[in-house]
């Protein structure tokens, strides 16, 4: 063993890349990755990925360290125009370099096949939701609890659920960091996955796959619950077809209109609206609403609340100028009632009524 002398490049070029793949490990293994875990499956995935750091990062480290400790120490002399030593192949070397990857990677799929087919198993008492996308929006129907549609996503604590996942144009892809699972909505299909959420909170719904000039503002939130909040969000959900709106906050439609608009309704992502404390871009800022809907519903012959009505339930009978065709969900009219339309109509007109209002 004739690199184990002292001082042999050799040697000095184990030292180095076993000391980068300690400090590379510790590292990679100490930054926290992850959000909160808030499912059942969290744990045992977040596992999983610590075991993947562990077994890819001393290789990439390794390969790494040779490359780099390699180009500065075996560098020709200036001068040196002579040709390498020729090397053939050693077969024990790739004997070697072949099995171990091998094993490793075989090793890694049995494992993450495992894990999924355990967070995947069939659960009683399973909630179905069906979750549908389109450019830039997310919304819900929850089919076995009387067909309840919101465009903001809540569920109960510890109960299995099972979203349905659909799409009404192109490609997107519905994730929950924190119950670190998600799914491709891919046109013509439904796809699943099952969770179940173990923490109550709100956490971040988001949208995975390229899908337009909105994309990056396909975000919602997700609600979990206990299990009597969720029943009785259910309950005014089922009763809100009969007096949604003004009635369902005590009467008060500044408030009640600023909730649906940026709860339900899931205006915020698009619009800017100082009352409502939202900046997106995607859609007409919202501040002169009153003015703008008194000059635009005079050019299309609508009062100012029919236009505001109409630019909600018919997003494409009237373009703003500079925004696009097909960027507003055009589902409104079927996620919220008649009454939380009027409700939201009246609140963007009050409180978009610029100095004067
Ligand atoms: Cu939908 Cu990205």
């Amino acid at each position: 063993m004739r690199f184990l002398r002292r001082g042999h490049p050799l040697l000095k070029m184990a030292i180095f890349s076993l000391v980068a793949m300690v400090i590379g490990t510790v590292v990679s293994l100490w930054i926290d990755w992850f959000p909160v875990q808030a499912s059942t499956a969290a744990d045992d995935i977040d596992t999983l990925y610590d075991v993947l750091l562990i077994a890819s990062v001393p290789v990439f480290v390794l390969v790494m360290a040779v490359a780099i400790y390699s180009v500065t120490a075996f560098k020709a002399k200036p001068g040196d125009m002579s040709d390498g030593a020729p090397i053939h192949g050693n077969t024990r070397l790739e004997v070697i370099w072949v099995t171990i990857p091998f094993i490793m990677v075989s090793a890694a799929a049995i494992y993450g096949w495992i894990v999924l087919d355990d967070i995947e198993a069939k659960q009683p008492n399973t909630m179905i939701v069906d979750v549908r996308g389109q450019q830039f929006a997310w919304d819900f129907t929850y089919p076995d609890e009387g067909k309840v549609k919101s465009n903001q996503l809540y569920l109960p604590v510890n109960r299995p659920v099972e979203f349905r996942v659909t799409t009404d144009d192109v490609l997107h892809d519905f994730w929950v960091p924190e119950f670190r699972l998600k799914t491709d909505a891919v046109p013509g299909l439904t796809t699943k996955f099952r969770a179940t959420p173990s923490k109550t909170g709100t956490y971040n719904v988001v949208c995975a796959e390229l899908c337009g000039i909105g994309h990056s503002t396909m975000r919602n939130t997700v609600r979990v619950l206990p299990e009597k909040d969720f029943d009785a969000w259910l309950a005014k959900q089922q009763g809100s077809e009969a007096d949604g709106g003004a009635a369902a906050a005590g009467g008060d439609m500044t408030a009640a209109g600023r909730d649906l608009f940026t709860g339900d309704g899931g205006c915020t992502a698009c619009h800017t609206l100082a009352d409502a404390e939202s900046v997106g871009a995607l859609g007409p800022a919202l501040d002169e609403l009153a003015a703008d809907a008194e000059k635009y519903g005079k050019q299309e012959g609508q009062s100012p609340e029919e236009y505001v009505k109409t630019a909600i339930v018919d997003p494409n009978a009237f373009l703003v100028p500079n925004f696009s065709e097909g960027v507003m969900p055009e589902n409104f009219k079927e996620t919220l009632s008649a009454e939380e339309i009027d409700t939201l109509v009246k609140y963007l007109l009050t409180v978009g009524g610029g100095d004067k209002g």
